[in-house]
């Protein structure tokens, strides 16, 4: 693994003081890109909210890019809708969608001279139905327009400052990030080749890019995520940032309670008080998830070189806006405290 390098010392670009200075430990958001997958409903647009949120609290101009026509960033920031212009969703956030049929046009429009012809082959119905079913167009299409906001500038800066990008369901992340590796045995020499060629040193450049798991402690999003740590860190088409648990539940009872539970429980069954042995149960229950949580925890600590953040299991009302903004503050400093 050459993460080593990657979480070594560098210059941070763009302190608050606006002088250079070397922070000893390179967080995630010092990144251009930063890439994250997991199964759904395991927490990526969660986790990617609240770290925007904290970009843009740190000063930054974060963009949040998410693909197909999810916008799931709509019900997260309380906007009517996301469209493939980025547009600012609050508190200095961005987002955009990135669907596949605006970033083919975009695509033809910038390699086709005539913008008329451009769009007249994005219409056509054969073309169309053609384009969905070749196997790389949308990963092309895709990674051409995420490297041309990763290359916007507004003066001498970028103009997203990081660009994060929920890659959903990992099937197409691997995919996308497998596209230079395929495409490279498949095309000659030409300007395919060097935009293919300009992905790929983007997303294996480490100082820029970096892909991150988001999981749940239990049994079985840790043994998928397992494999694909597996599967990603043999194909080396990106640099594994961070691992993020979501939803861990906190420590129901303290060994010394836990204790007292038995002895309680034995009393209230003797004295026939119900509700009171029901409540013992569900503590027991509570107790016996957390002990599944930590296993599963120690299981991915063991089997994923990643650095491991813990994300806490929230209520409502720490999803909300301000509480997802908290959130992201704390996941930056237990971000800074990974020590690999
Ligand atoms: N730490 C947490 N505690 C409680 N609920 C959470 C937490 N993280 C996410 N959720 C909830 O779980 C659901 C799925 O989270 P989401 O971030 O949308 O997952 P994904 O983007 O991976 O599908 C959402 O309803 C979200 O509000
Ligand atoms: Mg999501």
């Amino acid at each position: 693994l050459s993460s080593a390098g990657a979480w070594g010392t560098h210059a941070h670009p763009r302190s608050r003081s606006g002088h250079l200075s070397v922070s000893p430990r390179p967080t995630l958001l010092d990144r251009r890109l930063l890439l994250f997958t997991g199964k759904g409903g395991v927490g990526k647009t969660t986790c990617v909210a609240a770290l925007a949120l904290e970009a843009a609290r740190m000063g930054r101009r974060p963009l949040i890019v998410e693909l197909g026509h999810r916008a799931s960033m709509e019900g997260v920031f309380g906007v009517p809708e996301i469209t493939y212009a980025p547009r600012e969703v609050g508190k200095g956030v961005w987002a955009m969608n990135l669907d596949f049929e605006s970033a083919l046009e975009e695509y033809f429009i910038e390699h086709i001279p005539v913008k008329r012809v451009a769009r007249t082959i994005m219409r056509n119905k054969t073309l169309q139905k053609f384009f969905h079913a070749a196997p790389s167009v949308a990963e092309v299409a895709i990674l051409n327009k995420i490297s041309a906001l990763e290359a916007e500038r507004e003066g001498m800066r970028p103009r997203w400052d990081p660009i994060f990008v929920d890659l959903d369901a990992t099937g197409h992340a691997i995919m996308l990030l497998n596209l230079p590796s395929v495409m490279r045995g498949l095309i000659g020499d030409g300007p395919l080749r060097r935009m293919v060629d300009g992905f790929s040193s983007l997303l294996k450049d480490p100082r820029k890019t970096l892909l991150s798991l988001v999981t749940l402690p239990r049994e079985l999003p840790a043994q998928e995520t397992v494999e694909l740590y597996q599967r990603l860190h043999k194909q080396r088409d990106v640099e594994l940032g961070l691992l993020f648990v979501n939803q861990v539940p906190e420590r129901p009872l303290s060994p010394n309670q836990a204790g007292w539970l038995d002895r309680v429980g034995q009393r209230a069954s003797e004295v026939g008080m119900t509700t009171l042995v029901d409540d013992i149960a569900l503590a027991r229950r509570a107790m016996r998830q957390h002990s599944n949580a930590r296993a599963q925890i120690s299981r991915m600590r063991k089997d994923i070189a990643m650095p491991l953040v813990e994300l806490p299991m929230l209520f409502n009302a720490s999803l909300s806006l301000a509480g997802l903004a908290e959130l992201g503050q704390d996941l930056v400093g237990k971000i800074e405290q990974v020590d690999k």
